[in-house]
């Protein structure tokens, strides 16, 4: 019976999903929302405060700053509350209202920005609002999660070990890319532990991470308007894009099984299983990372008037059309 006493000591770390019964390729999906920050962001979190701590950069009266969507904030703000800390999060208009409030109720200010800066959008305007903030108070520290080598490091020490010890033999992982820390980590440690796994980045299409023209997004936590200083691409594979209608389609084809999982994973597992059908993916071990659950994408991902005022009625599919064409798959396979 695991007993904890702070929150950050619970983090399920080995739960895989085989997708084999809801797309037509086997891909094991593996489930990072099981904590009590709900998502992959408690790692990155973690090991920037505690990099900090022992750098000495922390003391009892400063306040943690930080941008982000949404769960680095939210990992950030349950971290500062158990250890005592204050939390400022520079956030943006597309920052869903539950993960708001969730940060505020675990006692951190929350700053939203609306207008996106002239370069930069609005990821610009918001590191642009924290460097404000800490040039005016010395008391702020900002960890800095697009250039903090905790954030990929995180990862590199727990994500692809775990990975690799439930698949010896993992042929393909597919990983998002938002500040690139979940992919850098991964792609380092099986670059450096010459495993012969293939990394293939999956980004949103109007994100400019890989070189791409930005244009409009709406579903947090993957792609960025402000290319990733983290990005290495020579330990990326491949990299493939997917238009949000598609993510939204995997992600409410996932719900209609009983998995209901975060806008990224449907991204992530979009772009997954175009990758196998195009290269016969019957005997390849794929592995996806799945950042969070569903729960935070009530009000949008899962929300039909949401999707149909932005994306059209037509990425709505009905609940009994869905399970016949996941049927017809299984029966042609
Ligand atoms: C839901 C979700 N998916 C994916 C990511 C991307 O992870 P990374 O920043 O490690 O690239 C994030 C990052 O905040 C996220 O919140």
């Amino acid at each position: 019976m695991p007993v904890i006493s702070t929150p950050q000591a619970f983090d399920e770390d080995d739960l895989f999903v085989d997708l084999r019964t809801v797309f037509a390729h086997q891909l094991f999906l593996k489930c990072e929302g099981f904590n009590f920050a709900g998502s992959i962001k408690l790692k990155a979190a973690t090991e920037m405060v505690e990099g900090a701590e022992r750098e000495g950069a922390l003391t009892p009266d400063s306040i943690l700053v930080e941008s982000s969507s949404g769960n680095l904030g939210v990992a950030l703000s349950m971290l500062a509350a158990s250890k005592g800390y204050r939390f400022v999060c520079v956030t943006d208009s597309r920052c869903n209202t539950s993960t708001r409030r969730l940060m505020e109720a675990l006692g951190s200010q929350v700053h939203v920005v609306t207008e996106p800066a002239e370069t930069g959008g609005l990821l610009g305007a918001r590191l642009d609002h924290v460097r404000a903030l800490v040039a005016s108070d010395e008391r702020y520290v900002w960890l800095n999660q697009y250039t903090n080598a905790g954030n990929w490091r995180a990862h590199y020490r727990r994500t692809a070990p775990a990975i690799a010890r439930s698949f010896p033999r993992l042929d393909v992982l597919f990983v998002g890319a938002g500040t690139t820390g979940t992919l850098m980590g991964c792609a380092r440690w099986f670059r450096e532990w010459h495993r012969p796994v293939r990394v293939v980045a999956v980004d949103a299409v109007g994100s400019v991470t890989f070189g791409r023209p930005p244009a409009r997004r709406l579903i947090p936590g993957l792609g960025t308007a402000v290319r990733p200083p983290m990005l290495d691409e020579s330990y990326v594979d491949e990299v493939v894009w997917v238009e949000e209608p598609d993510t939204i389609r995997a992600c409410h084809r996932m719900a209609r099984h009983g998995f209901l999982f975060g806008g990224s994973t449907g991204t992530v597992v979009s772009g997954a299983m175009g990758w196998l059908a195009r290269h016969d993916g019957d005997d390849v071990t794929a592995v996806a990372i799945a950042p969070d659950l569903g729960e935070r994408y009530l009000d949008t991902v899962y929300q039909p008037s949401w999707v149909a005022d932005r994306y059209g009625a037509d990425v709505l599919v009905p609940a009994h059309a869905e399970r016949r064409s996941a049927a017809t798959e299984v029966l042609v396979r």
